[in-house]
């Protein structure tokens, strides 16, 4: 609606413009009356994006994870249609509009579009449905996006994107599902966009609880909630250093998780020689006393004693022999990232030393930093977080300079810990700082970082995340 003033609003408008949560999508709003002709039949769906404080990497080694939701957001608002099909609109320009008919086989655009997240959330909807029902009977829906998580900084904003797709369309569909359920489900239907991610970000956007953290753990999936201490703040600073889930990222996200299986196999053929039964233990996640019913000084004496063992990088070729497999055989197995995807062998070798100690080491710090915030020992859990920070940068070669910069200025500046967050290779950084000092950390890490790069103070990247709840149908009332 071409010069839409503030004044014209009606008061039924008005009071979607002041609801607590529509309020930071104006834009949404506009196009709502605009295109929908008002708010008649249309709900809203929010999905948040989220910080992970620490355990990187460690999901889809079945190793747990400390994240929050962020106060930041994809929303989406969804009218039924008659029409067997579902039609979506980004507010923002830039972004083609995605449409699918509910009978159709979905078929993935170029990698690097924004609709594949979509087209993953539908696609794993039908999916279930297929597996329940012999007609999918399902109705479509028209829908507006908008989203005010930064995209590619390692805030998941594309993994908000399926959670919002998932959950509208199971929502207006009138399925019901334990939020458990709809996480694993949209973790397993994310991997249609080629990443061979973990159940992180989609099950903290679903079931996390305001002002608080959430230790996960996988396979099963479960949760705790752990709260913030009293007096810290959570900052997020923002690297500017994109890490396009698509490209560069996607294909060193990809190798990690090889990398993992690979050591995983090596250290099973390690035990085995050792004559120590590892069945049913198949992830570095795993490697715990219950489940290998060893005590955990003699699991940590094995863990050392095999990466001593190891070399610097390995080929496929170096790994066939000790693996006793084919190299066409370890190709299949251990390569294959999707249904016809397969990872290129790294030229510089499978570096499964690091990747290990990183993924072993993790574990124990997620486990240790929930006994230091449940006993409200923040300085101790600080430095789990920069612990984790160095790990990433020296055995998982996630970071970037850029990070490591602000990492250490964060620290200078009075930080209890800062680490990069996420996936890595660019995005954002996360620290905890007492409240009473986020003022002066915050003028002064713009003073050593930002300042140079030309960025005026007040629009430096940095602010406060305040843990909301998980995703679900906006309340109205
Ligand atoms: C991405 C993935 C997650 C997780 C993190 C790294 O966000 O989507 O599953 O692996 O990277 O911890």
């Amino acid at each position: 609606m071409k010069g839409f003033s503030v004044e014209a609003r009606t008061a039924e408008q008005l009071f979607y413009y002041h609801h607590p949560i529509l309020k930071r999508h104006p834009l949404l709003l506009d196009k709502v009356i605009e295109n929908f002709r008002g708010f008649q039949g249309v709900r809203f769906f929010k999905a948040p994006g989220r910080v992970n404080m620490i355990g990187e990497h460690t999901d889809y080694n079945m190793g747990p994870v400390l994240p929050c939701a962020l106060d930041r957001e994809i929303v989406f608002a969804v009218r039924l249609n008659d029409r067997n099909r579902i039609h979506i609109a980004n507010v923002e320009p830039g972004f083609e509009p995605v449409a699918c008919y509910l009978s159709q086989n979905i078929d993935p655009y170029p990698r690097g579009h924004w609709g594949n997240y979509l087209k993953a959330g539908f696609k794993g909807v039908l999916d279930f449905r297929s597996l329940t029902e012999k007609s999918n009977g399902l109705i479509g829906f028209d829908a507006l996006v908008s989203g005010n998580i930064p995209r590619a900084a390692g805030l998941s904003s594309s993994s908000a994107l399926v959670v919002a797709t998932v959950i509208s369309f199971l929502s207006l569909n009138r399925i019901e599902m334990p939020k458990m359920q709809v996480a694993e489900l949209c973790a397993e239907a994310e991997h249609f966009v080629g990443t061979a991610g973990g159940g992180m970000d989609q099950a903290v956007s679903l079931l996390a609880q305001k002002d608080a953290l959430v230790k996960i753990d996988f396979n099963p999936l479960r949760t705790e909630i752990v709260p913030v201490p009293a007096g810290i703040a959570i900052l997020i600073f923002d690297s500017l250093v994109k890490a396009e889930k698509s490209g560069f990222a996607r294909a060193q996200y990809n190798r990690r998780v090889v990398e993992c299986k690979l050591g995983m196999a090596l250290f099973k053929k390690f035990l085995q020689k050792k004559a120590i039964a590892s069945d049913g233990i198949d992830f570095i996640g795993q490697i715990q006393p219950e489940l290998l019913r060893l005590d955990k000084n003699t699991i940590d004496r094995l863990v050392t004693t095999f990466l001593n063992s190891l070399a610097p990088d390995y080929s496929l070729a170096d790994l066939a022999p000790q693996l006793n497999e084919s190299d066409t055989n370890l190709a299949d197995t251990f390569l294959k990232i999707g249904s016809n995807d397969y990872l290129t062998e790294p030229t510089d070798g499978f570096k499964i030393r690091g990747r290990f100690r990183h993924v072993y080491t993790e574990c124990q710090r997620v486990e240790a930093s929930q006994k230091c915030l449940l006993s409200g020992d923040v300085a101790g859990f600080g430095q789990l977080m920069s612990a984790s920070q160095q790990s990433m940068a020296q055995d998982y070669e996630i970071s970037t300079p850029e990070i490591d910069q602000l990492t250490r200025a964060i620290m200078a500046a009075g930080g209890y810990g800062a680490r990069l967050t996420g996936a890595g290779f660019g995005g954002a950084v996360v620290a905890i700082v007492a409240q009473e000092q986020v003022p002066s950390l915050r003028e002064q890490v713009y003073q050593d970082h930002y300042r140079e790069k030309n960025i005026p103070a007040q629009d430096a990247p940095i602010w406060v995340c305040q843990p909301s709840d998980g995703a679900g149908e906006i309340v109205l009332a």
